[in-house]
């Protein structure tokens, strides 16, 4: 029987820990630092994510047997190679790996030598030459910070005053980091998807389609999020776009890093848009997205154990992953304010049953010492719900929101909109 280690505490993470907690192999999960939901499926340790000392004394005194790693700050500092040094197993890309995440530039290039589809681009480091390519281009310009902006390093600018500002801030004034490089990209139009494969190298075992939604208010209205809401059943996709994200994307960028000298060995996330002239990637991320896990992980129906431990150790799956055909959607339950300022602290009362096609995962979330839960984060709470059909998802999702009684939260109407269009 083996014992796991969870790094991370968001709502990615307990979705990790719920499909870790269906494993047959599985005696023990613990999460570092956790939140509050994921402690009624794991133990929580107080270890920060990037802590990655403490993460490696913590796995060997007590005898892990594998650490799964959520979050792209733990890969970006190195933590996967530090574990491997020390010959402890791990789930997770490279610290090199990951720079397909954490550098626009280096995944920009990669996708442009491989011939990956993407909008055509330019990097810059002066201030100057920046604002005199973006001159030179159609508007809305794309303006990206190359390097880890926690979501926010993206600036779609309609006028030259506001590529102005927004590269003043990136290049001059540090506003996002020092990387000092900014990516200037021509802007793309048509639905956004995400999808996630398990990589091992040249390996690429695909998970479900599925769609955030990243505006804060309904009718994709109101400023970015980290997303508040997702569903899988995409209506939009057709099969041959499906093998051609899976092959002409996803493949190819995996057998791209190998080539390259920095194999993939953990998740590849496409964040893709099918454009008039076909899928081309927005983004990579090098992690599971949140909040795409929790509506994924719920319809896996293999031992989750063995597809981490097969991809962290090298070793060919005996046997393809196994998803259900059932629908998910989740809802985000978020602070009022989120995603800017916002109180914590508020009371919920959750009201609502679990089972196998209802879950609740904790995005942010403390105890009180009553025993009770209140709100601890920006995205708090989001609702899960699966079934044959996305009509039943919606309604069953929607039955525990509404179950749930928070002063302080709010939540979209129309997640999975675009499948009931
Ligand atoms: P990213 O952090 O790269 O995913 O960008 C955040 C969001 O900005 C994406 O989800 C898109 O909605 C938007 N975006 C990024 N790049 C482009 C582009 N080239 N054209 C249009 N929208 C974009
Ligand atoms: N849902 C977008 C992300 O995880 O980056």
């Amino acid at each position: 029987m083996k014992k796991v280690l969870v790094v991370g505490g968001g709502g990615r993470e307990h979705a990790i820990v719920d499909a870790l907690s269906r494993s047959p192999q599985v005696e023990k999960i613990y999460c570092a630092p956790g939140n509050a939901g994921i402690a009624s499926q794991a133990e929580c340790v107080p270890i920060k994510d990037t802590d990655v000392q403490s993460l490696m004394d913590f796995a060997r005194n007590n005898g892990i047997d594998l650490t799964v790693v959520g979050p792209e700050a733990a890969l970006a500092v190195g933590i996967v190679d530090a574990f491997r040094a020390a010959g402890l197993a791990i789930f997770g890309h490279s610290r090199k790996a990951s720079y397909i995440e954490s550098s626009k530039e280096f995944a920009k290039e990669l996708m442009e030598k491989y011939g990956v589809p993407t909008a055509a681009y330019r990097s810059f480091t002066s201030y100057a030459e920046a604002l005199e390519y973006v001159s030179s281009r159609p508007f809305p310009a794309v303006l990206k910070y190359d390097g880890l902006a926690a979501g926010k390093g993206v600036v779609i600018a309609e006028t030259l005053e506001e590529a102005d500002a927004a590269l003043k801030d990136m290049l001059l004034d540090e506003a996002f980091g020092t990387s000092g490089k900014v990516v200037v990209e021509d802007f793309l139009s048509g639905p956004e998807f995400s999808f996630m494969c398990f990589v091992d190298g040249s390996r690429v075992y695909p998970m479900p389609l599925s769609q955030d939604h990243k505006r804060a208010f309904d009718n994709d209205k109101g400023p970015n999020t980290g997303g508040m809401g997702a569903y899988t059943g995409l209506t939009f996709i057709t099969e041959e776009d499906h093998q051609f994200a899976l092959e002409a994307v996803l493949q190819k960028t995996a057998d791209a890093m190998v080539a390259e000298g920095c194999p993939l060995s953990g998740v590849l996330y496409g964040g893709l848009m099918k454009t008039s002239e076909g899928v081309k990637v927005i983004e990579f991320n090098a992690r599971f997205g949140d909040p795409e896990t929790e509506v994924v992980l719920p319809l896996m129906d293999s031992d989750i154990y063995d597809v981490f431990e097969a991809v962290a150790t090298g070793r060919e799956l005996s046997s393809p992953i196994v998803w259900s055909e059932d629908r998910t959607m989740g809802v985000v339950m978020a602070s009022k304010g989120y995603p800017g300022s916002y109180s914590k602290g508020y009371n919920i009362e959750l009201n609502v049953g679990e089972d196998r096609c209802h879950r609740i995962f904790h995005m942010g979330t403390a105890r009180s010492e009553d025993g009770s839960y209140r709100t601890a984060g920006g995205r708090v709470l989001m609702c899960v719900a699966r079934a044959h059909d996305l009509a039943s998802c919606k309604e069953e999702a929607y039955a525990m929101v509404k179950a749930i009684k928070c002063e302080n939260l709010f939540y979209r109407n129309d997640i999975a909109h675009w499948a009931f269009e």
